[in-house]
């Protein structure tokens, strides 16, 4: 039977407001991405008006493979029937995706631990660190983000998400890029785990330097030290290869896979390990139940993550992400050459970040590029979002299906958007915007609640 879906916009806001998350509805409503989305496919979206729009955000990195692709629908149509076994009984969807996920994964990594999530797939590899070494501390690198459950905020360098929740006190921190900090600091032989990524997605599209990763790698071992690799942004042909892991010619004791492995259907993640952590950690009878969870590698998971690794080789996503990548890339930074506003624009493959330059603060930086998201929205029906970590980056990151069209548009989009604000002040219109919208929302919920205005 369908689903009774209700599309009453009004009636699904007052729940919200009521009962749900109010904070992230105004949040939407500030930057004008209250939309209610009814239909979805590649990479198009159509609001609730008949408004379509394309997705170049992409889920935060859960939508390489877009909306509802047929390939993802056809598999979980095929399981109709079908137990889905959770925890319970021989699974035979695991297994093939365990074989293929060793098959995928850089020389070494043979052995899948599953998950549902990113922060879990974290903190299954930290795990597998301590119990490996016999040590607790983790360093990671600044400006990273591995997500927001306890453990992880412990090595998520974001003091706003920390603050509240008292995370446990076990990591310390190391410039990202800098290989001779990295190796004062693991020389103490004390540290269960390194963990970094390739790219830093939330920390503003930041790319390790060449060297960096092999180099990083080689210290680890040499001072008894897992080295975790977190691709669970960049991977799944990202970054122009199936993990970034390949570019830098390097193989990590563990990798760290979730976002688009289930397709951006469903909640998937592993960590991909050596048969040494392994052996060690979870093999044999009494070990087996360590890493498993209720939903980890459930029949259904497996199916959509080996309906998505087929879709991303047969479709050659991960070339396509290179060619279109390099596209966007060398069109945006001529498009806004000259622009007083942009700082920078970097990126690989797929995941490009746009920084703007802001004299008056990060703060105001950071609601300035939110602004000129919630603008491109508006305007030409772009979606776009900002980096958690550094909200003054723009990250540019569309599911990799995307053709030579909608990177043009998207160029024709920025190039028009570009001729109209070649500078802060012409931009400052947009900001004021924003902040007027703030405070009519507060007011007219003030008001709506019966509360007593004060603007
Ligand atoms: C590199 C990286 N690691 C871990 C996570 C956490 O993933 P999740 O939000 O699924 O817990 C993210 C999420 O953005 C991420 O980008």
């Amino acid at each position: 039977m369908a689903m009774n879906i209700d599309f009453d916009e009004a009636e699904i806001q007052r729940l919200l407001n009521k009962y749900g998350d109010n904070g992230f509805l105004d949040y939407c409503r500030i930057f004008r991405i209250d939309k209610l989305f009814v239909k979805a496919q590649g990479m198009r979206l159509w609001d609730s008006l008949g408004r379509v729009y394309r997705d170049f955000l992409g889920g935060y990195g859960c939508l390489n493979l877009g909306h509802e692709h047929p390939a993802l629908i056809r598999a979980l149509r095929e399981l109709e029937g079908v137990p889905n076994m959770a925890q319970f009984g021989i699974n035979p969807f695991q297994a093939r995706l365990s074989r293929e996920l060793a098959l995928i994964s850089p020389a070494g990594l043979v052995r899948s631990l599953f998950t549902n999530s990113g922060a879990e797939t974290v903190e299954a590899a930290i795990k597998s660190a301590r119990a490996f070494t016999g040590r607790k501390p983790v360093v990671y690198a600044a400006g990273a983000y591995h997500g927001k459950t306890l453990a992880t905020l412990a090595i998520t360098d974001n003091v706003f998400y920390r603050a509240p929740f008292g995370p446990p006190d076990f990591s310390v921190k190391v410039p990202f890029n800098d290989i001779k900090a990295l190796e004062r600091t693991l020389k103490k032989r004390t540290f269960a785990a390194f963990i970094v990524e390739p790219v830093q997605g939330e920390g503003g599209i930041i790319i390790a330097d060449s060297n960096y990763l092999k180099d990083a790698s080689d210290l680890c071992a040499k001072y008894g030290t897992v080295f975790i690799l977190d691709e669970i942004q960049t991977g799944l042909g990202r970054t122009g290869n199936m993990f970034c892991a390949e570019r830098y010619s390097v193989s990590p004791d563990i990798l760290l896979i979730s976002k688009s492995l289930g397709g951006g259907i469903v909640p998937a993640g592993s960590a991909v390990m050596t048969e040494r952590i392994w052996r060690k950690v979870y093999a044999g009878i009494r070990n087996c139940g360590q890493g498993l969870s209720t939903f980890g590698g459930n029949s259904r998971s497996c199916a959509c993550a080996l309906a998505a690794i087929n879709t991303i080789r047969s479709e050659e996503l991960a070339a396509n992400a290179q060619i279109m990548g390099r596209r966007l890339l060398e069109g945006l930074r001529e498009i806004s050459m000259g622009l007083s506003w942009v700082r920078d624009i970097r990126g690989a493959g797929l995941m490009i970040g746009i920084e703007v330059k802001m004299p008056f603060g990060r703060r105001i930086g950071g609601l300035l590029a939110s602004s000129i998201c919630a603008s491109l929205l508006d305007r030409y029906g772009i979606i776009l979002g900002v980096c958690l970590n550094n909200k003054m980056v723009i990250r540019v990151e569309p599911p990799l299906i995307i053709t030579s069209e909608d990177v043009e548009y998207f160029l024709d989009s920025f190039r028009g958007f570009c001729a109209q604000y070649k500078d802060l002040s012409s931009l400052s219109g947009l900001l004021k915007d924003s902040v007027v919208n703030y405070f009519k929302i507060r007011r007219n919920d003030a008001i709506k609640q019966g509360r007593e205005v004060f603007l």
